[in-house]
């Protein structure tokens, strides 16, 4: 569940997010779109707690976000997996590598890590291709190497901030595809996107942002701009 109410985000003078208010229930599979500029990666880098609400409630789950600590901020992290249009794998290690690191960092056991890697790699159907460095797979691999980072420590939320920003037409449904399978293990997905095509085709909730504000939220929705 995750719940923002009227909340505003200033960076500097600037306002950039004014007193948004939404509610996504868990489990659902939701749209964000808007333009440029709209202030969609900023409801993002809310969620997981890198930036914080200048006012108003943001709330995932049980966690009063508002109220956070900087300590109990890995603890949600857990809770949230992300994924991102540029991928941030890190080019040195191989995509097993990228995902064990994610366990690593968060104590993860030797045999836990030994368990989950290849279980979230077959889930994004990267089996047998592991041991390979992200400069020797395509945008779309790169893109399930990260989607199977972000689901080492099962999170409730998936949130994709323009994850097929970077992928031909293709490569970027099979990415949508395996969204929305996980989405049906009932995992909640926020997919935050421009992509017109997609998000008509998806049939699901849309809300849609502009200038800072939620100008609609429909389900079966189609983008409005
Ligand atoms: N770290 C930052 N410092 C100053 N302004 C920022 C910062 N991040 C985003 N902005 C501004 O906030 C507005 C919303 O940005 P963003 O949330 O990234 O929009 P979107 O993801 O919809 O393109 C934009 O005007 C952007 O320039
Ligand atoms: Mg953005």
């Amino acid at each position: 569940m995750i719940k923002l109410e009227k909340v505003s985000k200033f960076y500097s003078k600037n306002k950039v997010l004014d007193e948004v208010s939404l509610f996504i229930k868990s489990g659902e599979f939701v749209s964000i779109v808007g333009q440029s500029g709209a202030g969609k990666t900023t409801v993002v880098r809310l969620l997981i707690g890198e930036e914080r609400a200048d006012s108003g409630k943001v709330q995932v789950g049980d966690w009063d976000i508002t109220r956070l600590s900087r300590r109990e901020i890995p603890h949600l992290r857990r809770q949230i997996g992300v994924i991102f249009q540029d991928f941030k794998l890190l080019p040195k290690k191989t995509l097993e590598e990228n995902i064990s690191f994610a366990l690593e960092v968060s104590g993860g056991s030797r045999e836990k890590i030994k368990k989950i890697v290849p279980s979230v790699l077959k889930i994004v159907g990267l089996e047998g291709k592991g041991k390979r460095y992200p400069g020797e797979v395509s945008g779309g691999e790169k893109q399930r190497a990260a989607i199977a980072r972000a689901l080492v420590h099962q999170p409730k939320i998936l949130l994709a901030d323009e994850p097929t920003g970077n992928l031909d037409a293709l490569n970027a449904d099979e990415i949508i595809e395996l969204l929305l399978r996980i989405n049906n293990f009932g995992t909640t997905v926020v997919l935050v996107t421009h992509n017109k095509e997609i998000v008509n085709r998806l049939n699901r909730r849309v809300i849609t942002m502009d200038s800072g504000q939620v100008i609609s939220d429909k389900e079966n929705g189609k983008y409005l701009l």
